[in-house]
């Protein structure tokens, strides 16, 4: 068969292992084909296309980013876009589009399966929160590079002792924060999912001073809400071609309330796009080749508009619609975990 595959949205690391995965099985056990499409869904669009053979994809599994490169391209926002794309995969004569993207991408792969393209998704996002799915691939390496962040803001906190708010990504939901916030011993973690309570993380600061520590962690998800407006803090008023605002500032503004109400010298940091970069994690490595070898596999068991996922320890199946169809956010019950490790104030 001749199979496409494309990247597309935010980069992140494990995109280059499915796309090695999905090449060598092709290549090796169907005698498959493959077209690489640059720069996500804008290559289909413009036909950008580069070779994928064992030659080109050697050497990627631990690299970050995408050989593909990537865009936030949204073909539905162009006249005659979805049209031009189908154009293009008939004139390459493909077989089969492999999408390796989060919701914004399947999302345009979705309204190309409504038209007759053969799409398979494989779920991709830093911020893990696809439905349908235990885990998005990138999701480990965002979290480790995030806690080895969080640990290191420990001991320059204590050198100073300082509160550190430290803001991580995380645009719907707060897996990342909560991960790494869990595993880097925060005092207290703020989520797009719960409204944020300033009076409880200064509670839970001066709780933490009177038990005789100088120092504080606070991790803040860029998505959580200004606890004045309930609106997201953003850099500009642009918005991307998914209607997304650039998101910063809320790890800012929590530190600047922290410091004005309890007089602690109080710092923010954005990690931001470091924890997208670099190489992958093991898990992430191995995640990306499950997902890339499962995604060739449903091309030729013709299993089309389906997305590849984990459920457990199992690579499953689901319709790729019902992955769009909702945020996956983090429940109550890793919430309260979080909550649960620090103590209850009096109100
Ligand atoms: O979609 C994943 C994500 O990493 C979000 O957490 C973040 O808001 C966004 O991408 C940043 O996108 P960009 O790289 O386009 O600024």
């Amino acid at each position: 068969m001749r199979v496409g595959i494309l990247t597309g949205g935010g980069d992140c690391p494990g995109l280059n292992a499915v796309i090695r995965a999905a090449v060598r099985k092709g290549i090796f056990h169907y005698g498959d084909e493959f077209i690489g499409f640059r720069e996500g869904w804008r290559g289909v669009l413009e036909d950008l296309t580069m070779p994928l053979t064992i030659e080109t994809v050697s050497g990627i599994l631990q690299l970050g980013g995408t050989i593909l490169h990537t865009s936030r391209t949204n073909v539905r926002k162009k006249e005659g876009g979805i049209e031009e794309c189908i154009e293009t995969i008939r004139r390459n004569k493909l077989d089969a589009l492999i999408t390796i993207g989060g919701d914004d991408t399947q999302g345009v792969a979705n309204a190309l399966i409504q038209k007759g393209v053969p799409c398979v998704g494989v779920p991709k996002t830093i911020d893990n929160d696809l439905s349908g799915t235990d885990v998005c691939f990138g999701f480990d390496t965002a979290v480790s590079i995030a806690t080895e962040a969080i640990d290191r803001l420990h001991s320059t906190a204590e050198a100073h002792s300082r509160v550190m708010v430290c803001e991580v990504m995380g645009r719907d939901a707060g897996w990342i924060a909560l991960y790494s916030g869990i595993a880097g011993g925060a005092d207290a973690i703020l989520v797009p999912e719960k409204p944020i309570d300033l009076d409880e993380v200064i509670g839970q600061i001066q709780a933490r001073r009177a038990r005789g520590k100088n120092f504080s962690i606070v991790v803040v998800a860029e998505g959580a809400k200004m606890p004045a407006s309930g609106g997201l803090a953003t850099h500009g008023n642009e918005k991307d071609e998914f209607g997304h605002a650039r998101l910063l500032g809320i790890g800012q503004y929590v530190a600047d309330e922290i410091e004005k109400r309890t007089g602690l010298e109080t710092r923010s940091v954005n990690l931001g796009h470091t924890q997208r970069g670099g190489t992958p994690t093991a898990f992430d490595r191995m995640l990306s080749t499950r997902y890339g070898s499962a995604a060739i596999d449903l091309v030729h068991q013709g299993k089309f508009g389906r997305l590849v996922v984990l459920r457990g320890t199992e690579i499953s199946d689901i319709p790729l619609a019902d992955a769009i169809a909702k945020t996956r956010t983090v429940g109550d019950d890793l919430l309260e975990l979080g909550r649960g490790l620090q103590p209850v104030l009096k109100k």
